[in-house]
């Protein structure tokens, strides 16, 4: 049996098994999501999970200031929104959510998030600001409420 070397920068690739999920979010008018790859279950009781946010995302700016966000599984057919609102960001490109083709909705148990029209779960987060983590790693703790 031939053992294969891989690059490090492609481990990754190996241990990304869970699902891509789209993080949501609205702060002071402005709502923006983008897919996320980088998520992990933490913990159980309570329920934190970590999740990989480039600092160049404008999402992750808006959650940063929310401190709430929403993190849904969406469904294979939604490949293409996910593709759109994944290579683009609406710091370049104000009409990004539109473009993308997403529908988003909101209800009020859920504290006026958007949500992803089509997805089969959703999950209501709240930030554990942690700015060690956050600036070091890129790394956002959320409890799931
Ligand atoms: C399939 C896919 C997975 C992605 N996973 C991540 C991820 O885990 N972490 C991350 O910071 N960006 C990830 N991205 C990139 C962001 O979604 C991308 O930078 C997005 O344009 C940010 O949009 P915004 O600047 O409007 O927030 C992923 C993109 C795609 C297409």
């Amino acid at each position: 049996m031939a053992i294969l070397s891989i690059d490090p920068d492609r481990a990754a690739r190996l241990l990304n098994i869970g699902p891509l999920v789209v993080v949501s979010t609205t702060y002071q008018g402005i709502t923006n999501a983008m897919p996320l790859a980088w998520i992990c279950p933490m913990g159980y009781n309570p329920a934190t999970i970590s999740l990989v946010m480039n600092r160049g995302a404008y999402t992750r700016a808006l959650v940063e200031k929310s401190g709430i966000f929403m993190v849904q599984v969406p469904v294979v057919e939604q490949i293409d929104i996910i593709m759109n609102l994944g290579t683009q960001s609406l710091a370049d490109n104000p009409n990004k959510l539109a473009d993308s083709g997403v529908e988003l909705f909101t209800v009020e148990e859920a504290l006026g998030l958007p949500m992803m029209q089509g997805a089969v779960a959703w999950l209501q987060c709240r930030l554990i600001p942690d700015q060690y983590l956050e600036e070091h790693s890129n790394m956002l703790i959320a409890r799931v409420e």
